[in-house]
């Protein structure tokens, strides 16, 4: 059977998907620790950006399933002096079970999975970060049932995180309404792929009419803090806050993949809202990638 990746949310069928969300949802609810699931497994993770979420989350979650994993940053591996994508994966994967990647273009991590002969996940690209549609979906889904059929609104930078929203409305099937400035729109391909469910407008307050989740990010992603500053001005006007969230759908849930900017792409009252679901967000990763890990690795 050839080796299975999870380099976008496409590369598993909708009901694995599926599977995984739920698996996840019954991970956290157990109420005794986690079996051994991956016990004597190891995950490496090869990390170019920075990272608290993921790295603990699949840190702790090999830990709390009987497994182990190992940290390689660019700095201390042969690969930031120089080794090959396609040496350096085919080395690890003699080695271990499964390898995690946060890297910048996501033709890297591509040619990686094309000669790791384990499975290989991304922890985020430039383009997609699948990981943490998971645990936003899981939370969704926890708080307000099937996301089938509902309306989800992107306010803010067509990014990585943008992308991955998109391919998540077909895997899990909901209309998704973006609304950014001009510019920076997500990638026309995708778009046009998926143009029965997804939809670019102009206005914030457009995007978030019918609403019933409202999701942004911040306005530079890794590898854009040099345009953080030019940003601002065009982005100002897309900050999603107690105002805009009231233009949405009565029971509308507010999601950030975290880290935040208080004041930039989200106001200070709404992140730190007592009833903000943002921090279980954060909390769901553990517990999604945890489920996708058993998935991937016990096959
Ligand atoms: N949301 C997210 O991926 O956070 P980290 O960058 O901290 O991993
Ligand atoms: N779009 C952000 C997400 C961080 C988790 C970035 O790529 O920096």
């Amino acid at each position: 059977m050839a080796v299975q990746h999870f380099l976008t949310l496409m590369d598993l069928g909708k009901d694995e998907v599926l599977g995984i969300v739920q698996r996840a949802i019954a991970l956290k609810k157990a109420a005794s620790p986690s079996k051994d699931t991956l016990e004597g497994q190891t995950l490496a993770m090869i990390f170019d950006k920075s990272s608290t979420r993921t790295r603990v989350a699949f840190e702790v979650a090999m830990t709390q399933l009987g497994g182990s994993s190992l940290f390689l940053s660019n700095k201390d591996s042969q690969q930031g002096r120089g080794e090959t994508i396609e040496d350096s994966a085919r080395v690890l994967s003699r080695m271990v079970d499964c390898i995690a990647i946060r890297t910048y273009e996501h033709s890297t991590l591509e040619r990686f999975a094309e000669f790791s002969t384990v499975p290989v996940i991304n922890a985020l690209t430039d383009s997609f970060h699948p990981c943490q549609l998971l645990a936003d979906m899981q939370t969704f889904i926890e708080h307000r049932g099937d996301i089938s059929g509902r309306t989800v609104a992107w306010v803010g930078d067509g990014n990585n995180m943008c992308q991955s929203y998109i391919n998540a409305a077909e895997v899990f099937d909901f209309e998704l309404k973006i609304a950014c400035p001009e510019g920076f729109e997500p990638d026309a391909s995708l778009l046009a792929t998926h143009k029965d469910r997804v939809q670019i407008v102009q206005q914030p307050e457009q995007a978030v009419s019918h609403a019933d989740l409202v999701v942004t990010d911040v306005w530079a992603s890794m590898g854009q803090e040099q345009e953080q500053e030019q940003r601002k001005s065009s982005f100002e006007p897309y900050q999603v806050n107690r105002d805009l969230m009231s233009l949405a759908n009565n029971k509308a849930l507010f999601m950030h993949c975290l880290p935040a900017h208080r004041g930039e792409e989200v106001s200070a009252p709404l992140l730190d809202d007592p009833d903000t679901l943002v921090w279980e967000e954060a909390e769901n990763r553990m517990h999604s990638q945890k489920a996708l890990l058993e998935f991937l690795c016990n096959r």
